[in-house]
């Protein structure tokens, strides 16, 4: 099988990128190889990921563009560049809008620490604990227009200590959400997820 060029979008840590790169050094990730990092702010960490791993990087800082619009297009422009087949937000801290998303329909995904549709957008971890949730954990989802709305392509849950702090939740969250991520992109890259209106199968 072809391999499915996957380019990861980035902001910050970069800790699920890792584990993506991680997971395709053991041929886990098969039949998705990472060809491209793109980050919306330069000096990250998950640039430094990157080069460790050879993998080409690139920066669009959203600082540098007017308007949302002006961003998605300078974004989908770098993703085409790269050949992407897929788009994976590990760590993104930005809405894309339909700008990005046009064509793309089920090809991007992203990871969210909290089991949604809890607790979207940010802060998922501080959310949990103000609302006092005895279970979290994160979801894989493709991505569109809204905020953290798309279809739920996979779930894992974590549960929430009354010693909790947001860091030790979120540390603890992070720990299912690297071994999920790679897990659902070699699902979507070898064609074993089908998707009927909001729900998602998997198919061995
Ligand atoms: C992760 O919890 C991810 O789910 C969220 O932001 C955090 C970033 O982690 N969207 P990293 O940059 O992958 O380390």
């Amino acid at each position: 099988m072809a391999p499915t060029r996957v380019v990861v979008l980035v902001s910050g840590g970069g800790t699920n990128l890792q584990s993506l790169l991680d997971a395709e050094a053991t041929g886990a990730l098969s039949p998705a190889t990472v060809v491209g990092v793109i980050s919306n702010r330069p000096g990250v960490r998950a640039l430094e990921r990157a080069a460790a791993a050879g993998v080409p990087a690139r920066v669009v800082d959203h600082r540098e563009h007017a308007d949302r619009s002006s961003f998605d297009a300078a974004l989908r422009r770098e993703v085409e560049a790269f050949g992407a087949h897929l788009v994976v937000l590990a760590g993104f801290m930005r809405v894309l809008t339909a700008t990005f998303l046009a064509g793309l329909e089920d090809r991007v995904v992203n990871i969210h620490p909290s089991l949604l549709p809890a607790f979207p957008g940010v802060r998922a971890q501080s959310q949990a604990l103000q609302h006092g949730v005895k279970v979290t954990g994160c979801t894989v989802h493709f991505v569109d227009a809204g905020l953290d709305t798309g279809a739920i392509i996979a779930q894992a849950a974590v549960p929430v200590l009354d010693e909790d702090t947001e860091e030790s939740l979120q540390a603890r969250v992070l720990v299912e959400e690297h071994r999920l991520l790679p897990a659902a992109v070699a699902d979507l890259a070898a064609g074993r997820l089908r998707r009927e209106g909001r729900r998602v199968y998997r198919q061995p």
